[in-house]
């Protein structure tokens, strides 16, 4: 379905026409062969109800009631778009106008008095003016830095509620999640690295962190990214994918060779990252076969081969 749903966005840039002429409605004589004009029709278990022009109208001697100004709401609005129909339908209930709404695939039709035509096309603009006034405030942007010695408690904080459901075993954990102890050790161990301590924040508040720090093959140095973790009521908006470009994005302008983890292979495999085992690392544990994985960078020197250690504090 294709069609503008925001409703702030519809109100703000309909445009409404009036079409030539003026439109009745007309209850089809049963068995008479459609004729003229026909702009829009209802099939109802009563009958057919046909609107159209009234010059065709009184051209095929059928009769009305009703003789409506026909307005259309020039912005393509989906069908699927909720509040558009209530909001105008307000706005003319106030202005005391009555209104017959049409909905076609494109566009909502109005059908309003002919004599309060003229007054329907005000109060519509108007509509459209103040609600393109009322826009909201756009969302904040989000900023990612270096983390600041300030930020440690916020950071200690996140990754508690970002791992207090394990993604191991997808289960409540019972205290301090191990990921907050392992990053208090990782802030005072000598592989930390300040550069790779990133965090994201949002309005002031840090929503989201990162951090990698010096990990080898061999001499090979390499990072060793992880814990990264999201304000649980901000995950899935994409906070995690700019942690993980940011990082990846500061390894390769620092010259670094590669990037391993431990970690989900559905969610990393989309920056780049494959099973380690294939780039000739092997885990620090042979039970994370599969899910420990690397991203090479653009100085991958190739022909590595050994197992990877993490800083430290990963293993102490
Ligand atoms: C993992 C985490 C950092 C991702 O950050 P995020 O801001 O939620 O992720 P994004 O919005 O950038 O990306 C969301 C996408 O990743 C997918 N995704 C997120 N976490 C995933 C996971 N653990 N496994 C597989 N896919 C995952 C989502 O399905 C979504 O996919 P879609 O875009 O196709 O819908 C965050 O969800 C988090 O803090 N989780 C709890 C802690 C955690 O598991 N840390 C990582 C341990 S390896």
């Amino acid at each position: 379905m294709t069609g503008e749903k925001d409703l702030h966005t519809l109100l703000a840039t309909m445009h409404p026409v009036r079409r030539d002429g003026e439109f009745v409605y007309v209850l089809w004589p049963h068995g008479k062969p459609l004729a003229g004009g026909i702009a829009a029709a209802v099939r109802e278990a009563e009958g057919l109800t046909v609107v159209m022009l009234r010059a065709d109208a009184d051209g095929l001697g059928l009769s009305y009631d009703f003789v409506a100004a026909w307005i259309t709401l020039e912005v393509h609005s989906s069908l699927e778009a909720v509040g558009l129909t209530a909001a105008v339908g307000a706005a003319l209930t106030e202005a005391k106008i009555s209104c017959n709404v049409l909905a076609g695939f494109h566009h909502d039709h109005l059908l309003v008095p002919v004599a309060d035509a003229e007054r329907a096309l005000e109060v519509l603009h108007e509509l459209a003016e103040d609600s393109g006034q009322q826009r909201p405030v756009p969302a904040p942007a989000l900023e990612l830095r270096t983390e600041q010695p300030a930020d440690r408690p916020a950071i200690l904080a996140l990754t508690a509620a970002a791992f207090a459901v394990s993604p191991v075993t997808g289960l409540p954990v019972e205290g301090e999640p191990e990921e907050v102890g392992l990053l208090r050790r990782l802030f005072d161990c000598e592989e930390y690295l300040p550069e790779f301590s990133v965090v994201a924040e949002l309005d002031g508040e840090v929503v989201g962190h990162v951090i990698s720090t010096r990990g080898w093959v061999g001499e090979l140095e390499l990072l060793g990214l992880g814990p990264i973790g999201v304000v649980p009521r901000l995950q899935r908006h994409g906070i995690g994918t700019a942690l993980m470009n940011e990082t990846m994005a500061r390894a390769n302008a620092a010259g670094e060779r590669g990037i391993a983890l431990l970690g989900s292979p559905e969610y990393y495999s989309r920056f780049g990252f494959v099973p380690s085992t294939t780039l000739g690392v092997e885990p620090p544990e042979s039970a994370w076969h599969g899910h420990f994985q690397l991203l090479p960078l653009a100085v991958w020197p190739g022909g590595v081969s050994g197992t990877f250690r993490y800083a430290g504090p990963f293993t102490g």
